[in-house]
């Protein structure tokens, strides 16, 4: 799993391996740009101004919505990458931190529209995930949703299929939520959904029942 000082020294390259391995379709990227899309589009359908982004590294993503005028917070452990993504949100609350250990004090007492998250919580374990997650509810506004994109499969057997299919270049060490299994722990109390948005990524959105 790769720590701080290993995200520092990938974030100069990051944009660039990402491209290479998202045009060859192939995984860990495979589907990337449009699943920034489809989170991008997600947020901008509806009102809302806060966003919060969890593992933002470059800012990719949060800086389309940050030129459109959200207020953005983000949360990251890499050094380098809050540096980049500093200079292209300057007025952003980039805030350094391991979100393996929660939340940060700084934004226990807010209240986002949206969480987002990509291609981040595979550092996370399933169980892990899962109590984040549900962490996330704590500083969601009562409407808001909570939106992960990430490596993901929506099933146990897709994802076995993939690992096989790549097995040299497979990452042990992250850990890719199966929707299916997700689904049917969050279902309980909260509505959960996912869209497969390539071989091997999707979207899950999160957001209480009762709105
Ligand atoms: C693969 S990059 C994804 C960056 C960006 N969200 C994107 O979609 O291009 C993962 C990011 O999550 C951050 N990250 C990974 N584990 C983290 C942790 N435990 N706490 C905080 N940030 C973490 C890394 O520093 C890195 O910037």
């Amino acid at each position: 799993m790769l720590n701080n000082k290993g995200f520092d020294l990938w974030a100069g390259d990051y944009d660039k391996s990402v491209n290479i391995s998202e045009e060859n379709n192939e995984y860990p990227f495979a589907g990337y740009k449009d699943v920034l899309n489809y989170i991008y589009n997600q947020v901008r359908e509806q009102n809302g101004s806060n966003v919060l982004d969890i593992g933002f590294g470059t800012g990719i993503l949060t800086t389309k919505l940050y030129n459109d005028g959200y207020s953005i917070t983000g949360i990251d452990f890499s050094n380098n990458m809050i540096n980049i993504a500093k200079r292209k949100m300057p007025n952003a609350t980039l805030i350094s931190w391991d979100f393996s250990k929660g939340l940060p004090d700084e934004i226990k007492n807010s209240r986002f529209d949206y969480i987002i998250s990509t291609y981040a919580i595979h550092h996370l374990t399933d169980k892990e995930k899962i109590s984040f997650i549900k962490s996330l509810f704590n500083i969601l506004s009562p409407k808001g949703k909570i939106i992960i994109g990430d490596i993901s499969f929506e099933t146990r057997d897709e994802l076995e299929r993939s690992k096989a299919r790549y097995k040299e270049l497979w990452d042990n060490d992250e850990v890719y939520f199966v929707a299916e299994e997700i689904k049917e722990i969050l279902n309980d109390k909260y509505c959960c959904t996912y869209i497969k948005i390539s071989h091997c990524a999707g979207v899950l959105t999160v957001r209480n029942r009762r709105f």
